[in-house]
């Protein structure tokens, strides 16, 4: 089946209600299981470098960048790495509804007011797992994540925790993501079926080879619910060879 199908609506519900963390909740599920799978995929992925900083990315927006990738960083962290999970998604943020933190301060008030993040950062409820929040929305998110102070926090970060993950906005609509893929060790792509287009999937491994990011492999995102609570899909782990659809 070809994975580059339909169009969907983008979904704001994560917005509101956050994502659910499956590997936190139901560690038990097939689920679970599988966003282990992606954990140890993504771990082999790179033999030679060792990855530090993370970021999870897609072409379009609700791909499932927040689910994968906070399904993903509950599976390190359950596996004893120390993770920083970090909401650099500024336009459309969820780790706060996601963990019922409030975002009153986040990543936008350490990077526009210079602050240091010890400050900033909150408990999950998951061992080993801390996070970052968004912040509120500010007028200049791309302007701050190129900043010198988001290179500084992210060097800071990756001597503090065995792995920093950022959860980001698309890379086809906004700069912001290009502009971190450079700033980080490894970026994942998730691609969703019935939202990636195929051209958008090549635009966005041409931005991403644009500025030398490190793309590490892909998330198939396969959405076919086969009982009513969205469980039962498959997430997949691949190369370009998978995404032949
Ligand atoms: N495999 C999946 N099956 C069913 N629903 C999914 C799946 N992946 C993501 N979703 C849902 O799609 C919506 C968007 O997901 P989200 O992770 O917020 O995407 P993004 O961060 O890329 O915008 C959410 O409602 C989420 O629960
Ligand atoms: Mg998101």
């Amino acid at each position: 089946m070809s994975l580059f199908h339909h169009k969907k609506k983008p979904s704001t519900d994560t917005i509101e209600n956050g994502v659910k963390l499956v590997t936190a909740l139901e560690p038990k599920n097939i689920v679970s299981e599988q966003f282990r799978t992606v954990r140890t995929n993504i771990d082999f992925s790179s033999v030679d470098t060792e990855i530090k900083t993370l970021l999870f990315t897609s072409s379009e927006v609700s791909e499932g960048k927040s689910t994968v990738s906070g399904n993903t960083a509950v599976a390190w962290a359950q596996q004893g790495k120390k993770v920083l999970f970090v909401d650099a998604d500024l336009r459309r943020p969820t780790l706060n509804a996601t963990f019922g933190l409030v975002n009153t301060q986040g990543l936008s008030t350490i990077l526009a007011n210079n602050e240091d993040y010890h400050s900033v950062l909150n408990e999950s409820g998951v061992d080993n797992l801390t996070i970052i929040t968004s912040g509120p929305v500010p007028p200049n998110p791309a302007e701050l994540l190129n900043s010198n102070r988001m290179k500084n926090f992210l060097r800071s970060a990756e001597n503090e925790y065995d792995l920093v993950i950022l959860d980001v906005p698309p890379l086809l609509s906004v700069t912001d993501t290009q502009v971190l893929a450079a700033n980080v060790d490894g970026v994942v792509l998730v691609v969703r079926q019935g939202v990636a287009q195929r051209a958008a999937v090549t635009r966005s491994k041409e931005l991403l080879t644009m500025v030398h990011a490190n793309l590490l492999g892909y998330v198939l995102n396969d959405v076919e619910p086969k009982n009513g609570y969205g469980y039962g899909y498959g997430y997949g782990y691949g190369y370009e060879g998978s995404l032949k659809g």
